[in-house]
This record gives structure tokens, sequence and C-alpha cells, in this order.
């Protein structure tokens, strides 16, 4: 299985991810910290010895939060997005977390359009969210208890 849990020594390869693909500014330490907490699920792609992607959750119950996913350009469209989406999402489903929150900036059409395509629902703006003053979408998968009385326990 090419996915697999981030460790320290993968950090400097995902901190070539997130330089080449300029779309969000983690230093050494957060991944550090990321990689610590006990809340946190962070994955690696690993495809013949080289890291082409990550992801990194918040597994907080009703709180459960997606922080990053990426794919190194190169490697993009050939599914690796979706196996680490996938894994996250079933990592939250065993925890019986059943609702994912994320963020994403507005105008990254290509994330918001992966992201739909996954079942998440966009349901606000933040306006002026990123210090560079774009607005963040605000994205949630289903919250399957809504959907079925089954899981509410009654
Ligand atoms: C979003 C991202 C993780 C998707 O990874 P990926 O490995 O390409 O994803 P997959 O191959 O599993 O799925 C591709 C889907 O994403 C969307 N997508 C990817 N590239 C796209 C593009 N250039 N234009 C439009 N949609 C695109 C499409 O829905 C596509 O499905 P399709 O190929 O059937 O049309 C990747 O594009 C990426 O790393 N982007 C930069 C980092 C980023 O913005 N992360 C999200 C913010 S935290």
């Amino acid at each position: 299985m090419p996915i697999r849990p981030m460790n320290f020594a993968d950090i400097p390869a995902v901190l070539q991810i997130q330089a080449e693909l300029s779309f969000q500014d983690w230093n050494e330490r957060q991944y550090e910290q990321e990689i610590k907490a006990p809340y946190t699920y962070a994955v690696v792609y690993e495809k013949d010895g080289a890291i082409c992607g990550y992801a990194v959750f918040h597994l907080l119950g009703a709180d459960s939060e997606l922080l990053s996913i990426a794919v190194s350009e190169s490697a993009q469209r050939n599914g690796i997005g979706s196996k680490l989406l996938q894994a996250g999402l079933s990592q939250l489903e065993l925890e019986k977390s059943d609702c994912c929150f994320l963020e994403v900036r507005e105008n990254n059409l290509k994330a918001r359009r992966f992201y739909e395509n996954h079942g998440f629902t966009l349901f606000g703006i933040r306006k002026k969210y990123y210090s560079d003053g774009e607005n963040a979408a605000l994205y949630r998968t289903e919250n399957r208890s809504d959907i079925d009385p089954s899981k509410k326990g009654v």
C-alpha cells in the first residue's frame, strides 16, 4: 500500500511539494507538531521510494477537518489525491466521526472541483480569510447522522 503514516524523515519531501505548489506556508516545526499530535492523521503517498503526495487531517469527532492535501504537479490527475482523501475519510469513519470540514481559497478551482467530486458541499464563504485578502470557501461532508436516524442512537 503506497499510503503510510507521515514521519519526521518525510518532512523535507513534504516541504518540497508544498514549495512547488505554493499553496500553504507551514514550516518544518508545524509538520513535526502535527505528526506528534494524538488527534492528527497525517499520511504520505510513496511510489518507488519517492513521496509524491500527502494529507493532514484532524480527527476531532464532529469537528474533524482536512487541513492539507497535495500531490506533486507531475503526479497529479492519476488518482493519488483521491486515494489520500479516501484514506482520511475512512479513518474518520473508523473513529465514528461522520463529518469533515475544510477551507480552501475561493480561487482554487482545481481543488474545489476535486472536493466537490468527493462529496464535499459548499456551506459558506469567509470573507478576506487569507492574509492576502482572498476569501475562503468552506466545505463539509454530509453529516450522515442527519440523514440516517440509526446513527443518532434513537
Ligand atoms: C487537489 C489535488 C490534491 C488533487 O490531486 P490529484 O492527485 O490530481 O487528484 P486525483 O487525480 O485523485 O483527482 C483529480 C480530480 O481533481 C480535479 N482536478 C485536478 N486537476 C484539475 C485541473 N487542472 N482542472 C480541473 N480539475 C482538476 C478534477 O476533479 C479531477 O478529476 P478528473 O481527473 O476526473 O477530472 C491536487 O490538484 C493538488 O495537489 N493541488 C495543489 C494543492 C492544493 O491546492 N491543495 C488543496 C488545498 S489544501
